[in-house]
């Protein structure tokens, strides 16, 4: 379909395989699949939710909310229901508000999901984008803790400096969908991936000392790290300047691609069934994405 080579994705960027959604699947039909399993796994009913959240940046479509769509589909009470848009820091934006919602005690069970159907939105002629991007969705819930598990520390980061290096250009109010749009293609992904590239190192890096330091952990506490998977490369700069081993790093960028928001959430949870986490296990939870956005997390399992 474009110019490139098994050899380029995979020492470029570390792919080897990912999951492409059907033509009939939507985010939300990822999104149910994952909570489902996320509800079976916390033995929690969905009438027992008080919130739905789901990160993406592919919605089944402008508006109504994915959320929405999801609270339909779980047959949950008329609880809050909405989006959030961080990109592939989605998931861990979303399981800091919703700890904070925990914290205040203004609700009880929480169902964070972070979905992505991103080969509806790859430019298929684009071969910057088009190897690296999948579909998938992970799912938590929140409960408050009955032990010592829990979300140590959060930090979320923001630069509207970059928001023109990711991201889809019409379809919103500043071009809306046209003619014109769709000819230039301007609903379809663009990136500098090469600026990103940098930017991503630096700031997984700071991201990561901020949340030790409000953890007061150091990097030899860290049992797992898992980071969000866009590039092997910008993984192992991260490993190497924050002193890590890769031992101790989860990796499912081979097999899933780059799924934004969701790469995180599918990672954990994959993780946790190959019996890679242990209870009292100490987690870090680092993302970058559009935005830009990041963040990172540290959690007692
Ligand atoms: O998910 C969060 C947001 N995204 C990211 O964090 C992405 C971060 N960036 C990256 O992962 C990497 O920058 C990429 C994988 C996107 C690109 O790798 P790179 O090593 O930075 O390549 P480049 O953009 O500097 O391009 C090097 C060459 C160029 O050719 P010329 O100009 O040197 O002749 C590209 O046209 O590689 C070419 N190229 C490809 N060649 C074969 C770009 N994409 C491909 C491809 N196949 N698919």
């Amino acid at each position: 379909m474009v110019d490139t080579s098994d050899e380029w994705i995979s020492t470029r960027t570390g792919i080897k395989e990912r999951r492409i959604a059907g033509d009939d699947e939507a985010a939300s039909d990822l999104a149910y699949r994952a909570s489902i399993e996320a509800l079976r796994v916390a033995k929690v009913e969905p009438e027992e939710l008080d919130m739905i959240l789901v990160a993406t940046i592919t919605p089944d479509m402008i508006f109504p909310a994915t959320g929405c769509i999801l609270q339909k589909r779980l047959k949950a009470k008329k609880i809050a229901a909405f989006d959030l848009e961080a990109a592939c820091s989605g998931f861990l934006y979303g399981l800091t508000i919703g700890n904070q919602f925990i914290a205040t005690g203004m609700y009880d069970t929480i169902l964070v999901v972070a979905a992505e159907a991103l080969s509806k939105i790859i430019d298929w002629q684009d071969r910057n984008t088009c190897v690296l991007f999948a579909d998938g969705a992970g799912a938590a819930v929140l409960r408050p803790s009955e032990d010592s598990s829990c979300i140590i520390s959060s930090y979320l980061g923001a630069d509207g400096e970059g928001a023109d290096l990711v991201g889809v250009p019409a379809g919103g109010s500043r071009l809306p969908a046209s003619f014109e749009t769709v000819k230039r293609r301007q609903h379809y992904m663009k990136m500098k991936g090469n600026e990103l590239f940098k930017k991503a190192v630096k700031a997984m890096v700071k991201a990561i000392e901020i949340s030790l330091e409000k953890s007061k952990f150091s990097i030899h506490d860290i049992d797992l790290f898992i980071p969000h998977q866009a590039n092997i490369r910008i993984i192992e700069a991260v490993v190497k300047r924050v002193g890590l081993s890769m031992d101790k790093v989860c990796i499912n960028l081979d097999q899933c691609g780059n799924m934004s928001a969701a790469s995180i959430a599918v990672a954990l949870d994959q993780a946790v069934k190959k019996g890679r986490v242990k209870k009292g296990d100490k987690l870090l939870l680092t993302s970058f994405g559009g935005g830009l956005t990041w963040a990172s997390m540290i959690l007692e399992w």
